[in-house]
């Protein structure tokens, strides 16, 4: 077997995992949730669902994660294949795992390539002056206009869209350790300072209005708490901004040395993920809209989707304070590192199947893996409702049964006690086997419960369609998942090969 490439140092490994976490979702997806389902009423459902579901299912990702790169497998096709003796079946099963963060990497890509070019814009000066008007509608005209015309896309849009890709081939294909290791290294603590200045800003804005703003989050109340669509938006979220359930952080995972402490990495990802969205997340775009226009428009903003927010409200909010140029240009750098450290980790997982399975060198991997998301970028780019359609099927409902199936395989197939067996080696905290057994009742029960709810209020709505553009984007997934699942059928040959040589020398 090959060597794989591992980690070049404990804090750059945390980094890395924390720049994969840490991503639009935090800074972008929180602030508008938490605005549009009441604030400190989606944070009761949103904190129960970190500790039931999200720790644990980030802690479980960690352990598998090093558990399959001790065997090769970085990818969840390898994964799942290791506890089914690479049976085909579940290692198409496990493609659905590669797929998502693939298929979630080609609009996210795109998105990522918008704040690359607001902020050169931003400095530049080249986005409208802002309105003076207590009229939200009014004051965010402007900025609405002026993104319709930049996402057509524009000429500059698709440079950047181009030169954003670039950069990604560029860092994956130095590898691991002196590329993403380097770039989370640099990444994350920008994000964090630039996160922390933005934060300040904010809400002292209009002589501390915008603490009212962080007060609409952190009041605290249960008057929603048994609405299920507040519990799928949180579940939903919590997944999401951690990177769970499709294998991108058992990718990373894979790539530690065997006796890296897992458990402590995985309460320092999830550490640092909850700190940059609970307090600089939470700091940032709902104060400020608070500072500039009344409570009453929070929701309002919201309602219009995160990329209002981000992209219309924010820039209309910020170009009207002192060096506003300046400040709108930390936010979307903000915004990009953030997206950047995160793409990167979408894609490492097919880079992973390709050099893991089918035993490509590293150049190969990262240049087929990079032509995919390129194709996929170009869609999103150019086809009305793909970003949308993706979003809800890979950055959703996938996302949720594949993370069922991760529990059930990991905890259940692979035996409670050899879990916890792989969970308290090398390890300095002990979690009690009482924790095992919650992650393997409650946690799933707690997935189904959010699944069934979600299928009963609006699966309808949503799933019958004869929107071309949108059933467009639903065959191309297919049409993904099967060539993956193509892939992971071929290659189980090579697998079996190396297994039976491994037995061979063993003798
Ligand atoms: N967690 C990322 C964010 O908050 C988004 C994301 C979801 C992601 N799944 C991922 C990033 C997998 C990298 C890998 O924006």
């Amino acid at each position: 077997m090959e060597r794989r490439e591992r980690w070049h140092s404990k804090l750059g490994l945390i980094l890395a995992t924390a720049g994969n976490a840490v991503g639009l979702g935090n800074i972008l997806r929180f602030p508008s949730k938490a605005a549009l389902y009441g604030g400190g009423a989606f944070m009761v459902p949103y904190f129960i669902a970190f500790f039931l579901m999200g720790l644990p299912l980030m802690i479980i990702e960690w352990v598998i994660g090093r558990y399959a790169g001790r065997h090769g497998h970085g990818s969840m096709t390898g994964i799942l294949g290791l506890f089914f003796n690479h049976a085909s079946w579940a290692r198409v099963l496990g493609s659905i795992g590669v797929a998502i963060p693939l298929l979630i990497c080609m609009y996210y890509i795109y998105i990522e390539s918008w704040t690359l070019g607001f902020a050169f814009l931003s400095l530049f000066g080249e986005i409208p002056t802002p309105i003076k008007s207590s009229d939200t509608q009014e004051a965010v005209k402007p900025y609405v206009n002026f993104f319709r015309e930049y996402t057509k896309p524009s000429v500059i849009a698709y440079l950047f869209l181009i030169l954003t890709i670039a950069i990604n081939w560029f860092i994956l294909q130095r590898g691991v350790r002196r590329g993403i290791e380097i770039t989370a290294k640099i990444g994350m603590p920008a994000i964090i300072i630039f996160g922390l200045f933005l934060g300040l800003i904010c809400l002292s804005a209009g002589n501390w209005k915008g603490l009212e703003g962080l007060k609409f989050i952190y009041n605290l109340n249960f008057s929603r708490i048994t609405d299920p669509v507040v519990w799928i938006e949180a579940a939903g979220q919590i997944f999401f901004t951690l990177s769970l359930g499709m294998g991108a952080i058992a990718a990373y995972a894979s790539y530690v040395y065997p006796r890296e402490d897992v458990v402590k990495a995985g309460i320092w990802t999830a550490g640092i993920n909850e700190f940059v969205e609970v307090v600089i997340g939470a700091s940032i775009a709902i104060p400020a809209a608070f500072a500039m226009f009344s409570a009453l428009a929070i929701p309002e903003l919201a309602k219009e989707g995160t990329f209002r927010l981000g992209f219309m409200t924010m820039p209309a909010i910020l170009m009207s304070f002192p060096f506003g140029k300046i400040i709108a240009f930390v936010w979307f750098l903000l915004l990009f590192f953030a997206a950047l450290t995160s793409s990167l980790a979408l894609i490492q997982p097919l880079i992973a199947l390709f050099e893991d399975e089918m035993k490509w060198e590293h150049k190969k991997a990262v240049n087929i893996s990079m032509i995919l998301v390129t194709i996929g970028a170009h869609f999103s780019a150019f086809i009305p409702n793909f970003i949308d359609e993706l979003d809800f099927w890979a950055g959703c409902f996938l996302l949720l049964f594949f993370g069922l199936i991760e529990i059930v395989v990991f905890i259940w197939v692979f035996g409670i006690d050899n879990f916890y067996k792989e969970l308290t080696m090398n390890t300095t905290i002990k979690l009690p086997k009482f924790f095992v057994y919650i992650m393997a009742t409650v946690s799933p029960l707690f997935i189904v419960f959010i699944i069934y709810f979600w299928i009963i209020k609006d699966f309808e709505n949503i799933v019958f369609t004869t929107e071309p553009t949108k059933l467009f984007a639903r065959g191309f997934i297919l049409l993904f998942i099967l060539f993956l699942s193509i892939i992971a059928i071929k290659s189980r040959t090579i697998i079996m090969k190396d297994i039976r040589y491994l037995k061979l020398i063993k003798k």
